[in-house]
């Protein structure tokens, strides 16, 4: 079959691959009709999480048919239009049982680099490295996915396939983020990064009672389609000072609570981007930009929510803001399992719309230029769509 692979670093091409197996008795092999590239590919594509081999299929955000189904496979049945949640969990240990599916114990196969590197081994997760199992992603005509009554989710009818697909990752990811942010009637609500995950944090944030969200980037395109389709608030930080904006839009207070939808490539200006930029290029430290702002903007006993996604250090930390000012920080790879039937039915109900992220749906033939038009954020795109 045809699969998008990494070959390298900045290098990707479309490759002949074996097509999957059912290796296990709860796996089902999916075939894939629409697969989305997402914010978390770039950090494989330019280098800062180890571990990827040439040759490894990418994609994580995905939906299929199912076509073969495990002898241990309960509940999904052959023929049936699944959305699959990125993170790879079992669904019954300790973690799973607690809700935190991307803690899981038992859903990264290869866990000696990661306990090495973090303690204890979290999830896997689809076509992201060898640090969390080394699974085959989905940007390829067939994908197997295990525990897939755990992680495989049936699809509503109303939904079409480029609408359904961001219940995989995106919309639980930025569901998860405003749930982070305990928002009472009446909070203010800051969201760093107008990419999918942030636009889907902004519309979680309204939908769980913010009063206000305020959503910041540099892109006017993406500014501009925060304000027309969800109806909400932008700041561009390269017109603005961003602390000095949100505390004139909070009488002086600062956001209740601050979500970083950016991660470790976020961008900014000034010296402490550039010592950023060269510490990150020797890989001494992720670059912090948005998530130092975010800390510092926050209101008094706020909540700190990163759902950008860190792989090792950051410097210039600013802990003294997080402790003199009560702050409570929260981050997680998503635990999508605990939101995405719930998140299905209010994208079916028209509560969140997903149609208008997915601005380039394209053949998988094409899956090298849909990279670099999403990496390069050219052409307005947002998310590209790959159709094997
Ligand atoms: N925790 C999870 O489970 C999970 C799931 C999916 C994605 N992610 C992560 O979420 C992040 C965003 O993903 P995405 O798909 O939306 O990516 P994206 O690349 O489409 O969007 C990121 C946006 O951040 C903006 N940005 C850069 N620097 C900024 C700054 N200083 N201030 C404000 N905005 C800034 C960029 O201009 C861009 O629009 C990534 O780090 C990704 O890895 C995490
Ligand atoms: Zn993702
Ligand atoms: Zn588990």
């Amino acid at each position: 079959m045809k699969a998008l692979c990494w070959m390298g670093v900045n290098d990707l091409s479309v490759e002949d691959v074996p097509e999957p197996t059912i290796l296990n008795d709860q796996d089902v092999i999916v075939k894939v009709r629409a697969s989305a590239v997402c914010g978390s590919d770039l950090h494989l594509i330019d280098g800062y999480i180890p571990a990827m081999r040439r040759g490894d299929i990418l994609g994580h955000e995905f939906l299929g048919e199912v076509v073969e189904v495990g002898p241990g496979v309960r509940d999904r049945r052959v023929g049936e239009r699944v959305v699959v949640c990125s993170i790879i969990s079992c669904g019954r240990c300790r973690y799973c049982r607690r809700g935190l599916f991307s803690a899981c114990d038992n859903g990264n196969a290869e866990p000696a680099a990661f306990e090495s590197l973090y303690g204890y081994a979290g999830a896997g997760i689809f076509a992201y490295s060898h640090l969390v199992g080394g699974y085959a992603g989905s940007h390829a005509e067939y994908v197997r996915v295990p525990f897939a009554d755990v992680g495989a989710f049936p699809v509503p009818e109303d939904l079409s396939d480029d609408e359904a697909v961001f219940a995989s990752d995106g919309v639980p990811t930025g569901w998860m983020a405003a749930d982070f942010c305990d928002i009472e009637p009446g909070h203010v609500v800051a969201v760093w990064g107008a990419g999918g995950v942030g636009q889907m944090a902004a519309a979680a944030a309204k939908l769980l009672g913010a009063a206000r969200v305020i959503v910041i980037d540099r892109f006017p395109d993406r500014l501009r389609m925060v304000e027309r389709e969800l109806g909400l608030e932008t700041l561009d930080y390269t017109r603005v000072d961003v602390r000095e904006a949100l505390r004139d839009l909070t009488a002086g207070r600062g956001p209740d609570a601050c979500i970083e939808a950016v991660g470790m490539e976020a961008h900014g200006n000034g010296p402490q981007y550039a010592y950023d930029r060269v510490k990150q290029a020797a890989r001494l430290e992720d670059r912090a930009v948005a998530l130092r702002e975010a800390i510092l903007s926050c209101a008094k006993g706020g909540v700190v929510s990163v759902v950008g996604v860190f792989g090792s250090f950051v410097d210039k930390f600013p802990m003294g803001a997080v402790v003199n000012k009560g702050l409570t920080i929260r981050s997680a790879q998503q635990h999508g399992h605990r939101y995405i039937p719930m998140l299905l039915e209010r994208m079916a109900a028209g509560e969140i719309p997903t149609a208008h992220l997915a601005t380039h749906p394209l053949p998988l033939s094409d899956g090298v230029r849909a990279y670099d038009m999403f990496k390069h954020k050219k052409d307005g795109c947002v998310r590209a769509i790959l159709h094997p």
